[in-house]
């Protein structure tokens, strides 16, 4: 058995940072914010992104540390390692190269040796003459009408990443013109109601069906998938299917097998993780369709442009690593356990939801890549919604209750801009000003002197007052189009990336969805013999026993 390296838990550089805790714990924000000179230290434009991080709980010392950590860890070595392809994902025996996706056609990038490049362009390739041909009405389905419907079938990292895309490109100016006339749809959940509300107002003979999954086992999908294609083929018979279904997979024998054209399907490879497929076939193929290849192209190039500044940034100048850090920091060491994803901006809609996954899926870890029980938590438990939506539902906690540091996430230029002529401000300007407030509301609080002096009733002034020294971050954007929504994504998925280096976990794995997988199987068998052959439910506790019996009554 190779041997294991040591927990970061167990370093001078660690056990530094634990014993600055007090320190900071007895510095409030208001404090920290009076220094000009930390706080400009702490604001970065790099890449067309600022960052303003000095609402961390952090002094410029903490941040020396964090990078000493940094060193203890090895982060910028994991970071070479996976750029260079080697199969860091040890337990499943795979690189991470979801750059590669992503790269430009002239880059070279190994696995094993070989340059995966051009095997990723030919991918890409293929889907540009695909979903050209589908928009230009030259692939037409079996009766001879143009495609202009699809239907994306996956769940997870088959569903997530190009919904968030979808839904951020969606009132873009250019992306939107470039939709005219069509429609994107997501069937995920095997529940039959977002079968109906998926198929409901699309007639099959101007559909095209796109499924989606990496193993092209994934029960739900495939559910999903055998649904969809009853609904083509009942209505247009079943050699429709040829022209009115498509898939993406690493898994083509499958993808034949089930009965679409291996012609009509598009490959990706075991080196990209689910969660981290959106920019291979996974979402350029659903997208490309609706909003044509050029535009998901600088989508592409975005996320490209924030690989390269990962890759090459020092770390005090570099975005995902920063962010990376100060999470491990509100984590394991301010002891924080959660994180408010609050971008002000509603085309980011469905991005909380997918950095959920890439998140929790990837860092929620409860052993070391060695195997080793880790003595400390790992992960952060992700939520998020837009502003100012958020701040009507859930930001009382946040101000008031449990510390939660927040992500606030603004764009400069709108891709909607509305002013109307007797109001003060633009809608925009609107939204943005509370953008601006919420953080340092959170940082500064409140204080029960400042409430005496406005004459604020002595029984109300608890309940008034907010203790402030809540951490945050603020990005800010430039606008939201194709190429700055690929910048976010790449961000987000390498600063999740830094946090498992640093704790020293697989954040590449994700054995922590088998086991309710395989209890699901049992369970349907006992419904199938149940409903067929009358069977009693057996094998099971008391509870689930029961549970099953009302269910099947
Ligand atoms: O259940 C989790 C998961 O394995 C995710 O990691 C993955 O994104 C999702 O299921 C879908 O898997 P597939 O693309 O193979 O259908």
């Amino acid at each position: 058995m190779a041997s294991s390296s040591p927990l970061i838990s167990v370093t001078p550089e660690w056990n530094d940072l634990k014993a600055h805790v007090d320190e900071i714990k007895n510095t409030h924000l208001r404090n920290l914010l009076t220094d000009d000179s930390r706080c400009q230290s702490m604001l970065l434009d790099s890449d067309g992104i600022v960052l303003d991080y000095s609402r961390q709980q952090a002094t410029l010392e903490t941040i020396q540390k964090l990078f000493q950590l940094a060193q203890a860890a090895s982060l910028k070595d994991k970071i070479n390692r996976m750029y260079g392809g080697e199969r860091i994902n040890s337990t499943e025996n795979r690189s991470v190269l979801h750059i590669a996706l992503r790269a430009s056609r002239d880059a070279v990038i190994n696995s094993d040796g070989e340059n995966v490049v051009p095997e990723v362009w030919k991918v890409l390739d293929k889907i540009k003459d695909f979903s050209d041909r589908v928009r230009n009405g030259s692939w037409v389905g079996a009766t001879g009408k143009p495609l202009k419907d699809v239907v994306a079938v996956g769940i997870g990292g088959s569903f997530l990443g190009p919904l968030f895309v979808h839904t951020a490109l969606q009132t873009d100016p250019e992306a939107k013109e470039s939709a005219s006339g069509r429609q994107l749809r997501f069937l995920a959940n095997v529940d039959p109601v977002d079968v109906a509300r998926n198929i409901t107002g699309l007639n099959p003979e101007t559909t095209l069906v796109v499924i989606v999954s990496k193993t092209f086992t994934t029960a739900e999908t495939m559910l999903n998938a055998r649904t969809l294609r009853e609904w083509i083929s009942s209505a247009l018979g079943p050699s429709a299917v040829a022209k009115h279904m498509v898939a993406v997979s690493t898994n083509l024998t499958l993808v034949e097998k089930f009965g679409i054209d291996p012609n009509n399907a598009f490959a990706f490879w075991d080196w990209v993780g689910g969660r981290y497929s959106v920019c291979s076939a996974v979402g350029v193929l659903p997208l490309s369709l609706q909003y044509g290849f050029p535009v998901i192209e600088k989508f592409l190039k975005g996320a490209s442009n924030i690989d390269q500044h990962f890759n090459s940034q020092p770390f005090e100048r570099n975005i995902p690593v920063l962010l990376g850090l100060l999470s491990v920091w509100n984590v394991s060491f301010l002891g924080y356990p959660a994180r408010a994803i609050l971008p002000y901006c509603q085309a980011l809609e469905k991005f909380a939801p997918h950095i959920q996954q890439v998140s929790m899926e990837s860092n929620g870890k409860g052993v070391s890549i060695d195997g080793l029980p880790l003595p400390f938590e790992t992960g952060e438990i992700d939520f998020g919604e837009p502003g100012t939506n958020g701040q009507h539902s859930f930001y009382q906690l946040i101000h008031q209750g449990r510390v939660i540091p927040c992500d606030f996430i603004g764009v400069v230029k709108s891709q909607q801009p509305v002013f109307l002529k007797d109001e003060v401000v633009s809608n925009h300007d609107e939204l943005m000003s509370n953008f601006f407030a919420q953080p340092d509301a959170l940082a500064y609080g409140k204080t029960a002197d400042q409430l005496q002096k406005e004459n604020v009733s002595p029984h109300l002034i608890p309940h008034k007052t907010f203790s402030g020294n809540r951490p945050s971050v603020s990005l800010l954007l430039p606008s939201l189009n194709a190429y700055n929504i690929g910048q976010l994504l790449a961000i987000y998925e390498h600063r999740i990336a830094v946090e498992g280096f640093i704790w020293g976990i697989n954040s590449f794995d994700q054995w922590g969805v088998e086991l309710g997988k395989s209890l699901a199987t049992q369970v349907r068998k006992q419904l199938h013999a149940s409903r067929t052959k009358e069977e009693p439910v057996q094998g099971f506790n008391f509870s689930t026993t029961a549970l099953l019996t009302r269910y099947l009554q």
